[in-house]
C-alpha cells in the first residue's frame, strides 16, 4: 500500500489549516511534519504547539519527522500534540533503541531515519523495533532540494532485508526529499511505499492532480 505524505514545510505558513485541508481533500494519506531545531540541521521550522493546533483541523495521519538532537527530551510533547508516528534520526540520539521503545510504549508508531551519509545497515539492528524506516533522499534541513538517486541502493537493501525477515507487511519504507511525479516510479520500484513530497504537492496549483498522478505512477 502506497502512502503519499505531503510535507507541510512547503505550505503557506500563514494559512496552515487551509493548506492542510487542501491536501486532505486532494487525497493525501498522511501529513508529514518536519520539526527542525537549528542544531541537528541548519534550519528551524516549527514544533509541537503548531502540530497540536493542526490536530483539531484534520483527521490525517500525522507523520512527524524529528530532525532534532536528543529527541527523547521532547517525545511527550509530540505525543500530546497528536503524533501518530514519530520518526527519529539514527544520527541524532545517544540511544536509538531506548528512544524507539519509549515511543512505542506510549502507543505511538516509531520510525527511524537515516541521512544520506549513513549506510542502510545502520537500521538493521532496529527493524524489530520500528514501524517505519525513512531513507533521506536529500541532506535534511530544507525543502526544494534535488532528489539523490544514488540513495536507491539503500532503499533496495532495506526492502530486501525487510523481506528476508518477514517484516515487509508491517514496516513501512519511506523516502523524503525531492520526490514528485517524475521519480515516483523510481522510488517505488526500489521498494519505497511511503512518499514524502513537499514542494511537488504544496507548490502545485492543483495538489489533488499531483497526488493522483503520483499514485498512478507508483509501482505497487
Ligand atoms: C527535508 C525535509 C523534507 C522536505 C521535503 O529536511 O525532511 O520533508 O520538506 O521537501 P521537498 O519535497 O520539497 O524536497
Ligand atoms: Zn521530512
Amino acid at each position: 500500500m502506497i502512502h503519499i505524505s505531503p510535507s507541510l514545510l512547503a505550505a503557506d505558513f500563514a494559512t496552515l489549516a487551509t493548506e492542510v485541508k487542501r491536501v486532505e481533500d486532494g487525497g493525501a494519506d498522511w501529513l508529514h511534519l518536519d520539526v527542525m531545531d537549528g542544531i541537528f540541521v541548519p534550519n528551524i521550522s516549527f514544533g509541537a504547539p503548531v502540530i497540536g493546533a493542526l490536530r483539531h483541523h484534520t483527521s490525517l495521519f500525522f507523520d512527524v519527522h524529528l530532525m532534532i538532537v536528543d529527541p527523547e527530551r521532547y517525545l511527550d510533547d509530540f505525543l500530546k500534540a497528536g503524533a501518530d508516528l514519530i520518526t527519529i534520526h539514527a544520527e541524532a540520539s545517544q540511544n536509538v533503541g531506548n528512544c524507539l521503545t519509549a515511543i512505542r510504549a506510549k502507543g505511538c508508531r516509531a520510525g527511524l531515519a537515516i541521512s544520506p551519509d549513513t549506510p542502510a545497515e545502520a537500521v538493521f539492528p532496529y527493524l524489530d523495533q520500528v514501524d517505519l524506516i525513512l531513507v533521506m533522499t536529500v541532506y535534511p534541513g530544507f525543502g526544494g532540494q534535488k532528489f539523490m538517486a544514488e540513495m536507491m541502493p539503500k532503499v533496495r537493501a532495506i526492502r530486501a532485508e525487510l523481506n528476508a525477515r518477514g517484516l515487509s507487511g508491517s514496516v513501512d519504507l519511506e523516502v523524503d526529499g525531492g520526490i514528485g511525479v517524475g521519480n515516483t516510479e523510481t522510488v517505488t520500484s526500489a521498494g519505497a511505499n511511503a512518499l514524502v513530497a513537499g514542494s511537488a504537492i504544496f507548490r502545485a496549483a492543483d495538489a489533488a492532480a499531483v497526488i493522483a498522478q503520483m499514485k498512478q505512477n507508483a509501482k505497487a
